[in-house]
């Protein structure tokens, strides 16, 4: 099996560090740094701005990969893309016309991500499949990190596997909330080749990062 793209969330981080974590985590082995916009509006919980996915940006030369918890999201796409974001991700719920939303990512030179929250239809995915660049999957209903795995995320990766796999898109597929090296592998095996994991990256301190990525890498 191919070894799938680690992701750290670093809403699990030391936010008074965050740029040395960043770099902790790309010397750790780690492939993308996933950010976690929230606005304290979309979900229960507000964590950071385009000022400070720019300031992280010459931390680290690991893509970003920023997933936007934010409603409405479209007037803030262009700044977290000139602060520096490789992949942009939009809830359906976060804007009147995901279509559009996602047209203007590509427009901005980045690469769009739709994202599925435990209780979205993946029917939506039919309808934008050619517009996506990466589909994500919601495995904890958004907003802290630190929640349990739903084990009916399972199937959903299944599922958006082979809407891909029909539709010829090669999007990364992406699980999201309570990833651990005990779920990793059934999120691999269900189709899924990007894992995101905060509390299970960033347990036990900087020295612990390396072998915290390396569990994941090995259990899948
Ligand atoms: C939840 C976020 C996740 C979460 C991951 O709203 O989108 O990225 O922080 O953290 P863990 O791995 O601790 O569930
Ligand atoms: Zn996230």
């Amino acid at each position: 099996a191919v070894s799938p793209l680690i992701c750290p969330s670093i809403l699990a981080s030391d936010f008074a560090r965050l740029g040395q974590e960043v770099a902790a985590i790309e010397a750790a082995g780690a492939d993308w740094v996933h950010v976690d916009v929230m606005d304290g509006h979309f979900v229960p919980n507000l964590t950071m701005g385009p000022d400070i996915v720019k300031a992280l940006r010459p931390h680290t030369s690991l893509p970003f990969d920023v997933h936007l918890m934010v409603a409405p999201v479209d007037p803030w796409l262009e700044a977290y893309r000139n602060a520096g974001a490789d992949v942009l991700t939009v809830h359906p719920e976060s804007g009147p016309h995901l279509h559009r939303t996602l047209g203007r990512i590509r427009q901005l030179g980045a690469k769009a991500g739709v994202v599925f929250n435990p209780s979205t239809p993946l029917s939506i995915l039919e309808e934008v499949v050619d517009l996506v660049d990466l589909v994500l999957i919601m495995s904890v209903n958004p907003g802290f990190g630190g929640q349990g795995f739903i084990p009916s995320a399972l199937g959903k990766i299944a599922r958006a596997r082979t809407i891909l796999d029909r539709a010829g898109s090669s999007a990364t597929l992406q699980v999201d909330g309570g990833v651990t090296s005990a779920n990793a592998a059934a999120c691999v095996a269900a189709g899924a080749d990007a894992l995101v994991a905060g509390t299970a990256v960033f347990k036990g301190g900087e020295a612990a990062y390396a072998a915290n990525i390396a569990a994941i890498r090995t259990a899948c």
